[in-house]
Protein backbone atom coordinates (compact mmCIF):
# COMPACT_ATOMS: atom_id res chain seq x y z
CA UNK A 1 0.00 0.00 0.00
CA UNK A 2 1.16 3.74 -0.84
CA UNK A 3 1.57 5.86 2.15
CA UNK A 4 -0.31 9.12 1.69
CA UNK A 5 2.79 11.66 2.52
CA UNK A 6 0.65 14.78 1.41
CA UNK A 7 0.83 17.01 4.75
CA UNK A 8 -2.41 18.14 5.91
CA UNK A 9 -1.83 21.95 6.06
CA UNK A 10 1.52 23.29 5.03
CA UNK A 11 4.34 22.46 7.01
CA UNK A 12 8.23 24.15 7.20
CA UNK A 13 11.94 22.86 7.00
CA UNK A 14 14.66 24.22 8.40
CA UNK A 15 17.92 23.08 6.71
CA UNK A 16 21.48 23.86 8.43
CA UNK A 17 24.19 23.68 5.82
CA UNK A 18 27.80 22.89 7.20
CA UNK A 19 30.79 22.51 4.88
CA UNK A 20 31.62 23.04 0.86
CA UNK A 21 29.50 24.06 -1.82
CA UNK A 22 28.63 20.65 -2.39
CA UNK A 23 26.43 20.79 0.41
CA UNK A 24 24.87 23.97 -0.21
CA UNK A 25 23.55 22.34 -3.92
CA UNK A 26 22.44 19.36 -2.02
CA UNK A 27 20.88 21.34 0.84
CA UNK A 28 18.97 23.31 -2.31
CA UNK A 29 17.90 19.66 -3.75
CA UNK A 30 16.71 18.74 -0.06
CA UNK A 31 14.35 21.86 -0.01
CA UNK A 32 13.02 21.16 -3.58
CA UNK A 33 12.36 17.87 -2.98
CA UNK A 34 10.52 18.74 -0.05
CA UNK A 35 8.38 21.67 -1.58
CA UNK A 36 6.09 19.07 -3.33
CA UNK A 37 5.44 17.51 -0.23
CA UNK A 38 4.23 20.80 1.06
CA UNK A 39 7.08 22.40 3.21
CA UNK A 40 8.16 26.01 2.58
CA UNK A 41 11.86 26.71 3.91
CA UNK A 42 11.79 28.54 7.17
CA UNK A 43 14.71 30.63 8.20
CA UNK A 44 14.95 29.42 12.05
CA UNK A 45 14.68 25.97 13.58
CA UNK A 46 12.28 27.18 16.14
CA UNK A 47 9.16 27.08 13.62
CA UNK A 48 10.02 24.48 12.09
CA UNK A 49 7.95 20.93 11.84
CA UNK A 50 11.70 19.15 10.19
CA UNK A 51 15.26 20.32 11.04
CA UNK A 52 17.84 18.86 8.59
CA UNK A 53 21.42 19.44 9.33
CA UNK A 54 23.27 18.35 6.59
CA UNK A 55 26.49 17.94 7.55
CA UNK A 56 30.19 17.78 6.57
CA UNK A 57 32.93 15.23 8.50
CA UNK A 58 36.13 16.65 6.38
CA UNK A 59 37.42 18.28 9.82
CA UNK A 60 36.85 17.20 13.26
CA UNK A 61 35.20 20.62 14.43
CA UNK A 62 32.42 19.95 12.28
CA UNK A 63 31.22 16.95 13.70
CA UNK A 64 31.46 17.91 17.37
CA UNK A 65 29.28 21.03 16.51
CA UNK A 66 26.72 19.02 14.73
CA UNK A 67 26.10 17.18 17.81
CA UNK A 68 26.31 20.45 20.06
CA UNK A 69 23.41 21.26 17.53
CA UNK A 70 21.53 18.35 18.22
CA UNK A 71 21.80 19.21 22.34
CA UNK A 72 20.00 22.68 21.28
CA UNK A 73 17.97 20.90 19.12
CA UNK A 74 16.58 18.32 21.97
CA UNK A 75 15.31 21.03 24.05
CA UNK A 76 13.86 22.65 21.15
CA UNK A 77 11.70 18.97 20.42
CA UNK A 78 11.65 18.17 24.27
CA UNK A 79 9.56 22.04 24.13
CA UNK A 80 7.27 21.40 21.34
CA UNK A 81 6.18 17.61 22.36
CA UNK A 82 5.17 19.10 25.69
CA UNK A 83 3.14 21.44 24.40
CA UNK A 84 1.89 18.32 22.16
CA UNK A 85 3.66 19.56 19.00
CA UNK A 86 5.90 17.70 17.34
CA UNK A 87 9.45 18.21 15.48
CA UNK A 88 10.90 16.03 13.31
CA UNK A 89 15.49 16.03 12.92
CA UNK A 90 17.09 14.56 10.29
CA UNK A 91 20.88 14.51 10.03
CA UNK A 92 22.21 14.50 6.50
CA UNK A 93 25.64 14.48 4.47
CA UNK A 94 29.04 13.58 5.06
CA UNK A 95 28.77 12.83 9.15
CA UNK A 96 25.40 10.93 8.57
CA UNK A 97 27.47 8.26 6.20
CA UNK A 98 30.77 8.52 8.31
CA UNK A 99 28.83 7.61 11.79
CA UNK A 100 25.02 5.88 10.65
CA UNK A 101 23.67 4.28 13.29
CA UNK A 102 25.84 5.81 15.94
CA UNK A 103 24.15 8.74 15.62
CA UNK A 104 21.14 8.15 17.31
CA UNK A 105 22.83 6.07 19.46
CA UNK A 106 24.76 9.05 20.78
CA UNK A 107 21.83 11.24 20.22
CA UNK A 108 19.02 9.76 20.18
CA UNK A 109 16.55 12.56 19.48
CA UNK A 110 17.58 12.11 16.03
CA UNK A 111 14.74 10.77 13.59
CA UNK A 112 16.49 10.12 10.24
CA UNK A 113 20.06 9.70 9.36
CA UNK A 114 20.58 9.99 5.61
CA UNK A 115 23.52 9.87 3.40
CA UNK A 116 24.54 12.71 1.14
CA UNK A 117 24.00 9.54 -2.02
CA UNK A 118 20.38 8.68 -0.65
CA UNK A 119 18.99 12.01 -0.01
CA UNK A 120 17.08 11.90 -2.67
CA UNK A 121 14.87 9.06 -0.75
CA UNK A 122 14.15 11.36 1.72
CA UNK A 123 10.48 11.73 1.21
CA UNK A 124 10.19 8.42 1.57
CA UNK A 125 12.07 8.29 4.52
CA UNK A 126 9.70 11.36 6.20
CA UNK A 127 6.89 8.87 5.59
CA UNK A 128 8.67 5.98 7.50
CA UNK A 129 9.75 7.92 10.02
CA UNK A 130 6.14 8.93 10.55
CA UNK A 131 4.85 5.68 10.63
CA UNK A 132 7.33 3.83 12.36
CA UNK A 133 7.75 6.30 14.93
CA UNK A 134 11.28 4.32 15.24
CA UNK A 135 14.97 5.98 13.54
CA UNK A 136 15.24 5.19 10.23
CA UNK A 137 18.48 5.37 7.98
CA UNK A 138 19.57 5.23 4.73
CA UNK A 139 23.15 5.50 3.72
CA UNK A 140 23.37 4.01 0.78
CA UNK A 141 25.29 4.20 -2.08
CA UNK A 142 22.61 5.43 -4.88
CA UNK A 143 24.45 8.14 -6.46
CA UNK A 144 23.08 7.41 -10.33
CA UNK A 145 19.87 7.48 -8.82
CA UNK A 146 20.09 10.15 -7.41
CA UNK A 147 21.18 11.98 -10.80
CA UNK A 148 17.67 10.88 -11.91
CA UNK A 149 15.88 11.54 -9.48
CA UNK A 150 17.18 15.42 -9.47
CA UNK A 151 16.77 16.44 -12.61
CA UNK A 152 14.31 18.85 -12.83
CA UNK A 153 14.88 22.04 -10.23
CA UNK A 154 13.46 25.81 -10.20
CA UNK A 155 16.27 27.81 -10.40
CA UNK A 156 17.02 30.70 -7.71
CA UNK A 157 18.11 33.87 -9.25
CA UNK A 158 21.31 34.19 -11.96
CA UNK A 159 23.58 31.83 -10.65
CA UNK A 160 23.27 28.05 -10.25
CA UNK A 161 25.14 25.09 -9.28
CA UNK A 162 24.85 21.92 -11.72
CA UNK A 163 26.64 18.80 -10.16
CA UNK A 164 28.17 16.77 -12.87
CA UNK A 165 30.67 14.24 -10.88
CA UNK A 166 30.15 13.13 -7.53
CA UNK A 167 32.45 10.94 -5.12
CA UNK A 168 36.70 10.19 -5.10
CA UNK A 169 39.01 7.57 -5.99
CA UNK A 170 41.82 9.08 -5.49
CA UNK A 171 42.74 8.71 -1.54
CA UNK A 172 44.39 11.47 -0.07
CA UNK A 173 45.73 9.79 3.28
CA UNK A 174 43.86 12.76 5.17
CA UNK A 175 40.68 12.93 3.56
CA UNK A 176 37.11 11.40 4.31
CA UNK A 177 35.58 11.83 0.96
CA UNK A 178 36.07 8.69 -0.61
CA UNK A 179 34.46 6.66 2.21
CA UNK A 180 31.30 9.34 2.73
CA UNK A 181 30.73 9.82 -0.60
CA UNK A 182 31.78 6.56 -2.68
CA UNK A 183 33.69 6.01 -5.49
CA UNK A 184 33.77 8.64 -8.75
CA UNK A 185 30.53 8.97 -10.33
CA UNK A 186 30.08 11.15 -13.38
CA UNK A 187 26.40 11.92 -15.09
CA UNK A 188 25.67 11.47 -18.67
CA UNK A 189 26.23 14.88 -20.38
CA UNK A 190 22.80 14.46 -21.99
CA UNK A 191 21.45 15.27 -18.66
CA UNK A 192 23.64 17.69 -17.96
CA UNK A 193 22.79 19.67 -21.34
CA UNK A 194 19.04 19.06 -20.44
CA UNK A 195 19.51 20.69 -16.88
CA UNK A 196 21.62 23.62 -17.84
CA UNK A 197 19.01 24.52 -20.74
CA UNK A 198 16.17 24.19 -18.40
CA UNK A 199 18.00 26.71 -15.82
CA UNK A 200 19.24 29.09 -18.56
CA UNK A 201 15.73 29.24 -19.79
CA UNK A 202 14.93 30.31 -16.23
CA UNK A 203 17.44 33.34 -16.35
CA UNK A 204 20.17 31.66 -15.27
CA UNK A 205 23.47 33.24 -16.79
CA UNK A 206 26.12 31.53 -14.92
CA UNK A 207 26.60 27.92 -13.91
CA UNK A 208 29.39 26.55 -11.75
CA UNK A 209 29.75 22.70 -12.70
CA UNK A 210 30.54 20.77 -9.43
CA UNK A 211 32.15 17.97 -8.53
CA UNK A 212 34.07 16.51 -5.76
CA UNK A 213 36.92 15.41 -8.48
CA UNK A 214 35.07 18.11 -11.04
CA UNK A 215 37.88 17.66 -13.86
CA UNK A 216 37.43 13.53 -13.40
CA UNK A 217 34.44 13.82 -15.09
CA UNK A 218 34.34 11.36 -18.45
CA UNK A 219 30.61 10.51 -20.28
CA UNK A 220 30.34 9.19 -24.08
CA UNK A 221 29.51 11.82 -26.16
CA UNK A 222 26.20 13.36 -26.36
CA UNK A 223 23.40 11.84 -28.40
CA UNK A 224 23.61 13.28 -32.12
CA UNK A 225 27.44 14.99 -31.71
CA UNK A 226 28.97 11.93 -33.01
CA UNK A 227 31.77 10.41 -31.61
CA UNK A 228 34.92 12.62 -32.73
CA UNK A 229 33.51 16.04 -32.49
CA UNK A 230 36.45 16.67 -30.74
CA UNK A 231 38.04 13.59 -31.40
CA UNK A 232 36.75 10.41 -29.61
CA UNK A 233 33.79 9.17 -27.54
CA UNK A 234 34.97 9.42 -24.28
CA UNK A 235 34.32 13.07 -23.54
CA UNK A 236 36.21 15.12 -20.81
CA UNK A 237 35.55 18.68 -18.85
CA UNK A 238 36.75 20.50 -21.16
CA UNK A 239 34.60 18.75 -24.37
CA UNK A 240 31.43 19.40 -21.58
CA UNK A 241 32.29 23.39 -21.15
CA UNK A 242 33.08 24.04 -24.88
CA UNK A 243 29.20 22.50 -25.54
CA UNK A 244 27.80 23.68 -22.59
CA UNK A 245 29.34 27.14 -24.30
CA UNK A 246 26.64 26.59 -26.81
CA UNK A 247 23.58 26.77 -24.68
CA UNK A 248 22.36 30.29 -26.08
CA UNK A 249 21.48 32.10 -22.64
CA UNK A 250 24.45 31.04 -20.71
CA UNK A 251 26.78 33.23 -20.63
CA UNK A 252 29.56 31.92 -18.00
CA UNK A 253 30.66 28.60 -17.21
CA UNK A 254 33.26 27.73 -14.09
CA UNK A 255 33.75 24.46 -12.56
CA UNK A 256 35.31 22.98 -8.98
CA UNK A 257 36.67 21.51 -7.55
CA UNK A 258 39.66 20.21 -9.76
CA UNK A 259 42.51 17.77 -9.34
CA UNK A 260 45.97 18.30 -10.57
CA UNK A 261 46.18 14.80 -11.64
CA UNK A 262 42.93 14.81 -13.85
CA UNK A 263 44.20 18.31 -15.95
CA UNK A 264 44.37 17.58 -19.09
CA UNK A 265 45.28 19.27 -22.39
CA UNK A 266 41.35 19.39 -23.38
CA UNK A 267 40.55 21.43 -20.37
CA UNK A 268 43.62 24.06 -20.63
CA UNK A 269 42.91 24.61 -23.93
CA UNK A 270 39.26 25.78 -23.33
CA UNK A 271 40.31 28.15 -20.77
CA UNK A 272 42.36 29.68 -24.01
CA UNK A 273 39.56 28.96 -26.59
CA UNK A 274 36.08 29.42 -25.08
CA UNK A 275 35.10 33.11 -23.82
CA UNK A 276 32.12 31.71 -21.89
CA UNK A 277 34.60 29.85 -19.42
CA UNK A 278 35.41 32.26 -16.36
CA UNK A 279 38.95 32.51 -15.89
CA UNK A 280 39.19 31.13 -12.83
CA UNK A 281 40.39 27.92 -11.45
CA UNK A 282 40.89 26.22 -8.21
CA UNK A 283 43.31 23.98 -8.13
CA UNK A 284 44.25 22.22 -5.02
CA UNK A 285 48.04 21.59 -4.08
CA UNK A 286 47.74 21.35 -0.23
CA UNK A 287 51.19 21.39 0.43
CA UNK A 288 54.55 22.43 -1.38
CA UNK A 289 57.57 19.58 -0.07
CA UNK A 290 57.56 15.99 -2.00
CA UNK A 291 57.94 14.48 0.76
CA UNK A 292 54.78 15.47 2.21
CA UNK A 293 52.64 15.08 -0.70
CA UNK A 294 53.80 11.76 -0.91
CA UNK A 295 53.02 11.04 2.53
CA UNK A 296 49.52 12.57 1.43
CA UNK A 297 49.05 10.30 -1.49
CA UNK A 298 48.38 13.20 -3.68
CA UNK A 299 49.91 11.46 -7.08
CA UNK A 300 51.88 14.75 -8.29
CA UNK A 301 54.96 17.04 -6.71
CA UNK A 302 55.65 20.69 -6.57
CA UNK A 303 56.88 21.00 -9.74
CA UNK A 304 54.40 19.09 -11.69
CA UNK A 305 51.78 21.05 -10.19
CA UNK A 306 53.43 24.83 -10.66
CA UNK A 307 54.42 23.43 -14.29
CA UNK A 308 50.47 22.77 -14.87
CA UNK A 309 49.63 26.60 -13.61
CA UNK A 310 52.29 27.83 -16.04
CA UNK A 311 50.69 26.09 -18.97
CA UNK A 312 47.45 27.01 -17.54
CA UNK A 313 48.81 30.64 -17.75
CA UNK A 314 50.47 30.57 -20.81
CA UNK A 315 46.54 29.98 -21.99
CA UNK A 316 44.49 32.24 -19.97
CA UNK A 317 46.87 34.91 -18.93
CA UNK A 318 44.78 36.77 -16.72
CA UNK A 319 43.33 33.60 -14.56
CA UNK A 320 42.66 33.92 -11.37
CA UNK A 321 44.13 30.76 -9.54
CA UNK A 322 42.81 29.42 -6.41
CA UNK A 323 43.85 26.51 -4.20
CA UNK A 324 43.71 24.41 -0.41
CA UNK A 325 46.50 23.98 1.60
CA UNK A 326 46.87 21.61 4.53
CA UNK A 327 49.46 22.66 7.18
CA UNK A 328 50.82 20.13 9.73
CA UNK A 329 50.54 17.25 8.15
CA UNK A 330 52.41 14.29 10.15
CA UNK A 331 55.92 14.04 9.89
CA UNK A 332 55.88 18.05 8.16
CA UNK A 333 58.90 19.88 9.61
CA UNK A 334 59.69 23.11 9.20
CA UNK A 335 61.79 23.07 6.43
CA UNK A 336 58.58 21.45 4.41
CA UNK A 337 56.64 23.99 5.58
CA UNK A 338 59.42 26.61 4.00
CA UNK A 339 58.53 24.84 0.95
CA UNK A 340 55.05 25.43 0.69
CA UNK A 341 55.19 29.22 1.31
CA UNK A 342 57.80 28.81 -1.58
CA UNK A 343 55.25 27.36 -3.45
CA UNK A 344 52.65 29.86 -3.28
CA UNK A 345 55.56 32.52 -3.81
CA UNK A 346 56.03 31.19 -6.81
CA UNK A 347 52.22 30.64 -8.14
CA UNK A 348 50.33 33.56 -6.63
CA UNK A 349 47.11 33.10 -5.83
CA UNK A 350 43.96 35.05 -6.11
CA UNK A 351 42.22 33.41 -2.87
CA UNK A 352 42.88 30.47 -1.35
CA UNK A 353 41.56 28.10 1.78
CA UNK A 354 44.27 26.85 3.89
CA UNK A 355 43.53 24.19 6.98
CA UNK A 356 45.05 22.92 9.87
CA UNK A 357 45.25 19.62 9.68
CA UNK A 358 42.73 17.44 11.42
CA UNK A 359 43.01 13.72 12.31
CA UNK A 360 39.98 12.20 10.60
CA UNK A 361 39.09 8.54 12.23
CA UNK A 362 39.61 5.65 9.79
CA UNK A 363 41.92 7.42 7.19
CA UNK A 364 45.89 6.15 7.07
CA UNK A 365 46.86 9.84 8.06
CA UNK A 366 45.58 9.30 11.52
CA UNK A 367 47.87 6.47 12.29
CA UNK A 368 50.63 7.91 11.20
CA UNK A 369 53.81 8.64 13.54
CA UNK A 370 55.19 12.16 14.03
CA UNK A 371 51.91 14.39 14.27
CA UNK A 372 52.59 17.78 14.58
CA UNK A 373 51.96 19.80 17.81
CA UNK A 374 48.73 21.84 17.61
CA UNK A 375 50.91 25.03 18.45
CA UNK A 376 53.52 24.60 15.99
CA UNK A 377 49.79 24.06 13.53
CA UNK A 378 48.76 27.58 14.37
CA UNK A 379 51.45 29.34 13.78
CA UNK A 380 52.32 27.75 10.12
CA UNK A 381 48.79 27.99 9.52
CA UNK A 382 49.11 31.96 10.50
CA UNK A 383 52.17 32.62 8.39
CA UNK A 384 50.78 30.61 5.09
CA UNK A 385 47.49 32.61 5.38
CA UNK A 386 49.39 36.07 6.04
CA UNK A 387 50.86 35.16 2.85
CA UNK A 388 48.11 34.25 0.76
CA UNK A 389 46.18 37.30 2.26
CA UNK A 390 48.94 39.49 1.05
CA UNK A 391 48.22 38.05 -2.43
CA UNK A 392 44.73 38.30 -2.70
CA UNK A 393 44.82 42.04 -1.56
CA UNK A 394 48.07 42.38 -4.38
CA UNK A 395 45.99 40.81 -6.71
CA UNK A 396 42.35 42.20 -6.02
CA UNK A 397 44.21 45.70 -6.52
CA UNK A 398 45.67 45.11 -9.73
CA UNK A 399 42.28 44.83 -11.11
CA UNK A 400 41.69 49.01 -10.33
CA UNK A 401 41.16 50.81 -13.79
CA UNK A 402 40.33 47.86 -15.58
CA UNK A 403 36.90 47.83 -17.03
CA UNK A 404 35.65 44.20 -16.33
CA UNK A 405 32.02 42.74 -17.49
CA UNK A 406 29.71 42.16 -13.96
CA UNK A 407 26.90 39.69 -13.55
CA UNK A 408 24.47 41.51 -10.70
CA UNK A 409 23.35 38.93 -8.45
CA UNK A 410 21.51 40.59 -5.80
CA UNK A 411 20.93 44.33 -3.93
CA UNK A 412 24.01 45.97 -2.02
CA UNK A 413 23.60 46.44 1.70
CA UNK A 414 23.17 50.30 0.22
CA UNK A 415 20.44 51.57 -1.72
CA UNK A 416 20.91 52.14 -5.21
CA UNK A 417 23.89 49.39 -4.67
CA UNK A 418 23.77 46.11 -6.70
CA UNK A 419 26.29 43.20 -5.76
CA UNK A 420 27.87 41.15 -8.47
CA UNK A 421 30.91 38.97 -9.59
CA UNK A 422 33.86 39.35 -12.11
CA UNK A 423 34.88 37.37 -14.25
CA UNK A 424 37.46 36.21 -11.72
CA UNK A 425 34.75 35.73 -9.36
CA UNK A 426 35.56 38.51 -7.14
CA UNK A 427 32.46 40.74 -5.40
CA UNK A 428 31.85 43.84 -7.10
CA UNK A 429 30.37 46.43 -5.45
CA UNK A 430 28.58 49.33 -7.99
CA UNK A 431 25.67 51.42 -7.87
CA UNK A 432 23.15 50.74 -10.25
CA UNK A 433 19.47 50.44 -11.17
CA UNK A 434 17.80 47.56 -9.95
CA UNK A 435 16.91 45.87 -13.50
CA UNK A 436 20.40 45.44 -13.66
CA UNK A 437 19.98 42.59 -11.63
CA UNK A 438 20.56 39.35 -13.59
CA UNK A 439 22.49 41.14 -16.46
CA UNK A 440 26.19 41.42 -17.01
CA UNK A 441 27.46 45.16 -17.71
CA UNK A 442 30.74 46.48 -17.71
CA UNK A 443 32.06 48.34 -14.86
CA UNK A 444 34.91 50.38 -14.36
CA UNK A 445 36.77 48.92 -11.16
CA UNK A 446 37.58 51.99 -9.27
CA UNK A 447 38.81 50.72 -5.29
CA UNK A 448 39.17 47.73 -3.27
CA UNK A 449 37.87 47.09 -0.06
CA UNK A 450 39.26 43.96 2.02
CA UNK A 451 36.50 41.80 0.79
CA UNK A 452 35.45 43.02 -2.89
CA UNK A 453 36.07 45.38 -5.42
CA UNK A 454 33.89 48.83 -5.98
CA UNK A 455 33.61 50.09 -9.33
CA UNK A 456 31.16 52.47 -11.41
CA UNK A 457 28.72 51.03 -14.24
CA UNK A 458 30.27 52.15 -17.54
CA UNK A 459 27.00 51.04 -19.98
CA UNK A 460 23.29 49.13 -19.27
CA UNK A 461 23.29 47.69 -22.65
CA UNK A 462 24.48 44.32 -22.27
CA UNK A 463 25.54 44.04 -25.91
CA UNK A 464 28.62 46.16 -24.66
CA UNK A 465 29.99 43.90 -21.79
N1 LIG B 1 42.36 18.08 7.74
C1 LIG B 1 42.44 19.36 7.29
N2 LIG B 1 41.99 19.73 6.08
C2 LIG B 1 41.42 18.79 5.31
N3 LIG B 1 40.89 18.86 4.09
C3 LIG B 1 40.42 17.64 3.75
N4 LIG B 1 40.66 16.76 4.75
C4 LIG B 1 41.28 17.46 5.73
C5 LIG B 1 41.79 17.11 7.00
N5 LIG B 1 41.73 15.86 7.47
C6 LIG B 1 40.89 20.09 3.28
C7 LIG B 1 41.70 19.90 1.98
C8 LIG B 1 40.63 19.80 0.94
C9 LIG B 1 39.57 20.71 1.51
C10 LIG B 1 38.20 20.52 0.94
O1 LIG B 1 39.56 20.40 2.89
O2 LIG B 1 42.50 21.03 1.79
O3 LIG B 1 41.06 20.22 -0.35
FE1 LIG C 1 39.71 14.18 -0.56
FE2 LIG C 1 41.94 13.97 -2.02
FE3 LIG C 1 39.58 13.12 -3.00
FE4 LIG C 1 40.03 15.75 -2.72
S1 LIG C 1 41.17 14.35 -4.06
S2 LIG C 1 38.16 14.63 -2.13
S3 LIG C 1 41.27 15.80 -0.87
S4 LIG C 1 40.69 12.27 -1.27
Amino acid sequence: MMTDIRPKQGKSVFIRTYGCQMNVYDSERMAGLLKPLGYRVADAPDAADLVILNTCHIREKAAEKVYSDLGRLKRLKTERESAGGELKIAVAGCVAQAEGAEITRRAPVVDMVVGPQAYHRLPELIARAARDKGDVLDTDFAVEEKFDRLAAREAEGPTAFLTIQEGCDKFCTFCVVPYTRGEEVSRHVDAIVAEARSLAAQGVREITLLGQNVNAWRSAAPAGAGGDAWGGSDWKLGDLCRHLAKVDDLDRIRFTTSHPRDMDDGLIAAFAEEEKLMPYLHLPVQAGSDKILKAMNRGHTAAHYAGLIERVRAARPDIAISGDFIVGFPGETNEDFEETLALVETIGYASAYSFKYSRRPGTPGAAMQKQVSEDEKDDRLARLQALLERQRQEFNAARIGDTLPVLFEKPGRMDGQLIGRSPYLQSVHVCAPHSMLGRIAKVKIEGVTPNALAGALQTEDEAAA
